[in-house]
């Protein structure tokens, strides 16, 4: 079997679509986009913070700009009418990618965190007090740990933390015990940046409506990598970033129950989410429009929409595949080192991303060498502080890999890794 044989997707025909993929890097910083001297090939295991941009969605971008760049929901004449029908459209093929019910559920926002903070102004803000509980974990992302931390300083709730155990997954006696009559919102991340554990979402959001709370799942690294359908995990809010999924950076999806958001107030006020405008009072457009204040994200929505169409045509279970077919080749090398310490679940049970330390080596020390053999990973506390202080580090070094990755690739990181340590002696 050959190498390419023996991958679930057609790597090298994807490769070939990621014009950045050819270029080289030399560990200096020169003019943007240009290679500098004495390079090697790119190697991008950085995927985690942001995936690479494949031509079908660059140019569905091109096109907007060329062809029919106009504001939306404003305009009369054409160019504005085909801009509407795109963005609207963009928000429907969100809605079936991940089994909504329909556009009026998928609200767009500027990433993962902003769709945090919109739930937790315009839900929190309102409706936490004194006596309530909000619940989320130890392995949350900055994105929703201090968000939800600072609103429930504002509105006196408490905020109480679900457990890691030693195997980087949830204690789930503990979620048991601290979701209770006093919980009004369970928010959780769906697959762990750091850790790359899977969480059981649809179990826990089930506790969490058996008590009348809420369920938010952060699934930044889980819609990009994996079949997602929030009809099934039934949770009441699930958040994602397009620039993690091969779309352009600038947009991010709130997906929230129709019901729900329609209770809700507006986050932002302005332009495009009024019905009625008076000098004394205001009504608030349908729902999505009503939480899209001001111009939106068109081109993005448009570059989105292309990259769910690139990520379909490969089929979500054949990336969730090459996520974990990769994750635990690489789990598998960096563990045959004794001074390698990996974070999280086992190498066959984990999302497509790899945290770890080596002993006598700061992880900054590590990418930076890294970056001279030109592999690009990601070092410090990737956004997840207290989690670290939990491992009892303060920094790790992370590879995560998306569809374009190959084992080959991994072997680079290994060999870099090699290097590093030799250096460190
Ligand atoms: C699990 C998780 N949640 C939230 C975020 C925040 O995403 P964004 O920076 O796009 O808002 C990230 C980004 O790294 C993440 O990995």
């Amino acid at each position: 079997m050959s190498t390419q044989e023996s991958y679930p997707i057609d790597v090298e025909a994807i490769r070939a679509d990621f014009p950045i993929l050819d270029r080289t890097v030399g560990g200096d910083v020169t003019t943007p986009g240009e290679s500098s001297e004495d390079t090697e090939p790119l190697v991008y295991l950085d995927n985690g913070a942001t995936s690479q941009t494949p031509r079908p969605v660059v140019e569905a971008i091109v096109d907007y700009y060329y062809g029919y760049n106009a504001n939306v929901h404003r305009g009369i004449h054409q160019l504005s009418q085909e801009a509407s029908v795109a963005y609207e459209e963009a928000h429907d093929r969100v809605a079936e990618f991940i089994n909504a019910e329909g556009r009026e559920e998928i609200v767009f926002t500027k990433n993962t965190t902003e769709s945090m903070n919109l739930v937790a102004y315009a839900w929190g803000l309102e409706e936490l007090g004194p006596g309530d509980s909000v619940i989320t974990t130890q392995m949350e992302h900055h994105a929703s740990l201090v968000t939800w931390q600072q609103i429930c300083k504002r509105t006196g709730a408490e905020i109480r933390f679900i457990e890691v155990d030693e195997n980087g997954r949830l204690d789930m006696d503990h979620a048991a015990e601290l979701i209770d009559e006093s919980t009004e919102m369970v928010s959780l991340v769906h697959v762990s940046n750091t850790l790359g554990t899977v969480n059981p979402v649809a179990e826990i959001t089930e506790m969490a409506h058996d008590v009348g709370a809420y369920a938010f799942v952060d699934g930044a690294q889980a819609v990009p990598t994996r079949p997602v359908d929030v009809a099934a995990i039934d949770a009441d809010f699930y958040a994602f970033s397009g620039h993690k999924m091969l779309g352009p950076t600038g947009i991010g999806v709130l997906y929230g129950k129709e019901a729900i958001l329609e209770s809700m107030q507006p986050y932002l006020y302005g332009g495009d989410m009024i019905r009625k405008v008076t000098y004394e009072d205001s009504t608030w457009e349908d729902l999505p429009w009503k939480f899209e204040a001001g111009t939106p994200n068109i081109a993005q929505a448009v570059g989105l929409h292309a990259a769910i169409d690139y990520l379909d045509d490969i089929g979500m279970a054949n990336v969730q595949a090459h996520e974990e077919l990769l994750a635990e080749y690489a789990y598998d090398r960096l563990s045959d080192h004794d001074d390698v310490e990996i974070y999280g679940p086992p190498g066959d049970d984990r999302g497509g991303l790899v945290a770890f330390n080596v002993d006598g080596v700061h992880a900054h020390d590590l990418s930076s060498i890294l970056n001279d053999y030109a592999v690009a990973i990601r070092a410090g506390d990737h956004c997840t502080q207290p989690l670290h202080d939990t491992l009892g580090t303060a920094a790790s070094a992370r590879a995560s890999f998306y569809i374009y990755n190959t084992r080959e690739e991994i072997d680079a990181l290994v060999e870099a890794v090699d290097s590093a340590r030799q250096l460190f002696g």
